[in-house]
């Protein structure tokens, strides 16, 4: 089956789904125990055995898509520095100085072509060679070709860009993240208007991931905003090994598709239902009509805690003022925070509460479902292992 074969076979269900008050299940319900999201020790492994083991998403290409643009954030225990070079490649290096360890590059983000370090003025060029060591004879001797940046993998795919926080990491990319960028690269975000980026502080990285991964949180917690647009408690989902599709009907899914080809629904994205596309282990997608929005939790710094990044991007660049642009970043920002993150850290405090020894996702909730069975695979340790289905 094709990609928009299988988007016009999820369509075609989350339309039945809708004329029958029906959604998409898993064959149980699962439960989790609460503290697989409060101990610290599982949080560790889950860092050693899924964050620093898989390819995790660090930057779009639009965020640096000229010569010497730059961005730099700490991921984990991993400061990062992330350039274009001249040739057009992208690089992913520790931002570590190899003299004395001190921070290289220090803004968030800009263009440079050579980088000098704070501390004593070594000098870096953009790809992350040594070019120069502050009076080096005085220093003495040094091997500048070996004591560059620390370079880390890079795959840039999609309008994309990955890293493997591990410099010796061995991965199959395309074993990983083959299918779900097959599907994403359709839209063509390496050509898309980069418009800006958001913080949000919320709890431990699996509440925040949970909140992705299903709608039938949408009535209650989001009433006024999401629930306007959308149903609460109907979706279809669909997964390349961890990573999931999700299908949300809007209501009015009947209006707008109702004169629609089945083979053509697959053109209706944000006309009619929404896709929820999220990479395993922290990254969702959503396209909306005004803007796309690409959520990417980094765990930590403590277990029940998480800095959630909100970039955002659009085919064209939006048209009105840039406050306009402005606002609706913080709109989003705001409903992200306060209808799903503040939600997040109550939910904490009550896993933290230890009154219940499990949680449980219903039949409904078939993508949290699949996420907590593939953690569990990984920290498992064993490759032979059946690998989680839908
Ligand atoms: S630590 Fe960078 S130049 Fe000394
Ligand atoms: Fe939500």
């Amino acid at each position: 089956m094709t990609i928009t074969e299988n988007y016009n076979r999820i369509v075609a269900r989350i339309i039945d789904d809708v004329n029958n008050n029906t959604t998409d299940q898993a064959e149980g319900t699962l439960t989790v125990p609460s503290k697989a999201y409060t101990d610290p020790d599982l949080w560790q492994q889950e860092m050693d055995l899924i964050f620093k083991k898989v390819p995790v998403f660090v930057a779009l290409t639009q965020e640096i898509p000229n010569a010497g643009d730059y961005k730099t954030f700490q991921f984990l225990d991993k400061p990062l520095l992330i350039t274009r070079l001249k040739d057009g490649t992208a690089r992913v290096m520790l931002n570590v100085c190899s003299h004395r360890a001190m921070t290289v590059a220090t803004e968030p983000c800009g263009n440079k072509s050579r980088f000098t370090c704070p501390y004593h003025g070594w000098m870096y060029s953009n790809d992350g060679v040594l070019r120069g060591v502050a009076d080096q004879e005085k220093f003495g001797d040094f091997d500048k070709q070996t004591n560059g940046l620390t370079q880390l993998p890079v795959y840039e795919r999609g309008g994309m860009i990955f890293t493997v926080l591990e410099p010796d990491g061995e991965v199959d990319f395309d074993d990983f993240l083959g299918g779900m960028m097959e599907d994403i690269s359709r839209l063509g975000m390496e050509n898309w208007h980069f418009c800006g980026q958001r913080k949000v502080n919320g709890a431990n990285w699996k509440v925040a991931y949970d909140g992705y991964l299903e709608g039938y949180h949408f009535a209650a917690a989001h009433p006024e905003t999401i629930a306007l647009r959308t149903y609460s408690n109907v979706m279809q989902f669909d997964s390349y090994g961890p990573h999931t599709l999700i299908c949300f009907p809007h209501l009015a899914i009947k209006d707008n598709l109702a004169d629609v080809a089945p083979e053509d629904y697959h053109k209706h994205e944000s006309n009619g239902y929404d896709w929820i596309r999220t990479l395993f282990p922290n990254i969702s997608l959503f396209v909306a009509p005004e803007i796309t929005l690409i959520s990417q939790i980094i765990p930590g710094p403590l277990p029940n805690q998480n800095t959630t990044y909100i970039s955002f991007i659009h085919p064209t660049k939006p048209d009105g003022e840039n406050a306009e642009l402005q606002g609706m970043m913080d709109f989003f920002q705001e409903v992200v925070d306060v209808e799903d993150y503040q939600v997040g850290l109550k939910i904490q405090k009550g896993l933290e509460a230890n009154a219940h020894a499990n949680v449980t996702f219903g039949r409904n909730e078939a993508g949290n479902q699949l996420f907590h069975k593939w953690v569990e695979w990984y920290l498992a340790k064993d490759p032979s292992a059946p690998k989680p289905k839908l």
